[in-house]
């Protein structure tokens, strides 16, 4: 069968799509994974000569990567959940289409400020209670949306939603927050006080933890039917997180170890 014009769009995207989500997710785990440890050692001459040099090139891919993939995983939404009728089940009401198209575009573009309100309160002050709070409010929003939207576009657009906050976070957080660090060791602007290096390196360790959860909703759509087909979709979606979650823990423990440096 000769492939359709929107089977040549769909593969041309999600390639788009995956290799921009690549060129992030790859800044992203060296941030955190190698810079932010190695980092720890420099002395202020090092510092002046290296991250001037370093950062400005690693926080152009990672910022472009950030919203290429965004603006290409909005257009994905759109073919193949939109166009392509997956968005609700056979059966839906017009009314419930009407809720799962209202709910998710309103959680893709506006979800991270209720994220931002929530670890910018005195709740997000202690990580373990913002954390928890987070977890609460994702099991609550994937509980509300398995009521209105097919199993697999469920599981996509949770992960559509954690990656809208991702992306914010770099474009609203990370980057302006960087921008005033490097202005400041180029002494070409003021040197920021140590609240801007600090939400910076939070807000990305946030977005390492939201990464893993994302990338398996990412790819679960073709893999994982059982999960989504199910009554409990949405508890096993919460507990995906959980366990996406434990696995970044391991890995900022292993970054943090002496591990990654002991010689072959
Ligand atoms: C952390 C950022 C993200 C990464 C690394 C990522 C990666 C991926 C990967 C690997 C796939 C599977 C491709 C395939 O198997 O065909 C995928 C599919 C998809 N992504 Fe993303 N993605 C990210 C964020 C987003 C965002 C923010 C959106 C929407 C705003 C989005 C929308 C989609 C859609 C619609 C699909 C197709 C799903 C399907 O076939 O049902 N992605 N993404």
């Amino acid at each position: 069968m000769d492939p359709t014009f929107q089977q040549y769009l769909d593969a041309g995207l999600r390639w788009f799509h995956v290799v921009a989500g690549v060129i992030w997710m790859s800044q992203l785990f060296f941030f955190n994974f190698v810079h932010a440890v190695v980092a720890r050692g420099y002395d202020e001459q090092m510092k002046r000569k290296l991250v001037p040099e370093l950062m400005p090139r690693a926080l152009y891919f990672f910022r472009w990567g950030a919203l290429f993939t965004w603006l290409s995983g909005l257009v994905l939404i759109g073919v193949v959940y939109h166009v392509g009728g997956l968005m609700v089940p056979t059966d839906a009401t017009p009314l419930q289409r009407g809720i799962a198209f209202g709910a998710s575009q309103a959680l893709i573009y506006f979800g991270f400020f209720l994220y931002d309100l929530l670890w910018k309160s005195p709740l997000g002050k202690n990580e373990t209670v913002g954390a928890l709070v987070s977890l609460g409010l994702f099991a609550a929003m994937a509980f509300g949306l398995s009521r209105v939207m097919a199993g697999r576009a469920l599981w996509l657009h949770l992960g559509a939603i954690l990656g809208s906050i991702m992306m914010l976070n770099v474009w609203m957080r990370i980057w302006p927050a960087h921008k005033k660090i490097i202005r400041g060791l180029k002494e070409t602007g003021p040197t920021p006080g140590p609240e801007v290096a600090a939400l910076a390196s939070l807000r990305s360790k946030h977005n390492v933890y939201l990464s893993i959860p994302v990338l398996f909703f990412m790819v679960a759509p073709h893999t994982f039917t059982l999960g989504y087909a199910d009554e409990l979709n949405w508890a096993w979606a919460t507990g995906a997180v959980i366990a996406g979650w434990a696995a970044a823990k391991f890995l900022f423990h292993k970054a943090n170890s002496p591990a990654p440096l002991k010689a072959p």
